[in-house]
């Protein structure tokens, strides 16, 4: 069943493919003329550096020759998994891949397919398969939306978690969280019994720890806003998405979670995609009191991609 996406990979073309955060939009590690499609068709600009994915710890020699025992053992914890380190780069690591930067991102994704994949042609750098500045595709459909019904894509039904992987730079002491995701703070904290700091967006030299930062991203174009609870559910333009057990009036455009975090964020990106498809002109979201943030591991994400969607 992969034959023909494998032969496409080997022939220096971009396909779709799916991880357990989102779909990925791949091509061979190692081809930078495939590399540079990557940023052609997602209209990506190419001082945003991307992510390698490998499928055995093996793999990651090639990148990089500096693994701390700090990092190695988060390693062990998480991957394979929704966590992305940042790592000092070995000089072959080709530039269009990590924007001239010295260090590379590199994650070991879960889903079989991604695995099985990567096992037969090599190590993929792959970005999120949505056009730049949309909310990320968990489902096939979002892909096509994006980049067209003929795109190649390994079709593999919804992504299991739904938010894009953590961003963690292990260059630097203490560690910084470059992108809040699958992996939460507390878990990386738990394991090195250490504190990691969330990185500085600093903008005034133009370069930001993490360049992805300074993007606008997961934009429907619906307007995305915090739900003032004051003002009830009673527009019939927006999208409401409700996670507490607060309300229960029963209306098509409202969405309950019911505390369930892992399926708000499984299901956000959809919710983004969907209030457009139904030329809903506003998605209103209820906020995250401090307890939730503290207590429930996807809470600090779903804030951040919802914060980014606000913009
Ligand atoms: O879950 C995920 O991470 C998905 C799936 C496909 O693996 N991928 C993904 O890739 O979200 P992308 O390109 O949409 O986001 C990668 C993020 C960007 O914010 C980028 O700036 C950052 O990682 N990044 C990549 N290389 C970096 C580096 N060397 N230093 C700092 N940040 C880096
Ligand atoms: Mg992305």
């Amino acid at each position: 069943m992969l034959e023909r996406y494998i032969n496409l990979l080997k022939s220096s073309q971009v396909i779709a493919f799916p991880t357990e955060t989102v779909y990925g939009l791949g091509a061979l590690a190692s081809d930078a003329e495939a590399v540079r499609k990557i940023f052609e068709v997602k209209g990506r600009p190419v001082d945003n550096p991307l992510i390698v994915h490998i499928s055995s710890r093996k793999m990651l020699d090639d990148f990089t020759d500096e693994v701390p025992d700090a990092v190695q053992t988060l390693m062990d914890a998480f991957w394979p998994g929704p966590l992305t380190f940042i790592l000092k780069k070995k000089p072959q690591v080709l530039d269009i891949i990590t924007a001239g930067l010295p260090t590379v991102a590199v994650r070991w994704p879960s889903h079989p397919l991604s695995q099985d994949l990567i096992e037969r042609v090599g190590p993929i750098v792959a970005p999120s398969a949505n056009s730049s500045g949309k909310p990320s595709p968990t489902k096939p459909e979002h892909v096509k939306e994006d980049l067209g019904d003929s795109f190649p894509i390994i079709e593999a039904g919804e992504t299991q978690i739904g938010l894009e992987s953590t961003v963690l730079d292990v260059t630097q002491n203490p560690f910084q969280l470059c992108r809040p995701g699958g992996v939460s703070r507390n878990q990386i904290e738990n394991i090195i019994k250490d504190r990691i700091i969330t990185a500085k967006t600093d903008l005034k030299n133009g370069k930001p720890k993490s360049p992805g930062m300074k993007y606008t991203h997961y934009t429907p174009e619906a307007t995305v806003e915090w739900l003032d609870i004051k003002d009830g559910l009673n527009d019939k333009e927006t999208l409401y998405l409700i996670h507490s057990n607060t309300f229960e009036l029963q209306r098509e455009n409202i969405i309950y979670f019911k505390e369930d975090y892992a399926e708000m964020a499984h299901r956000l990106f959809d919710c983004f995609r969907s209030a457009d498809r139904k030329r809903l002109a506003n998605v209103a979201i209820e906020p995250f009191a401090d307890d939730i943030l503290k207590s429930e591991p996807l809470a600090e994400a779903l804030v951040n991609r919802i914060s980014k969607a606000i913009g």
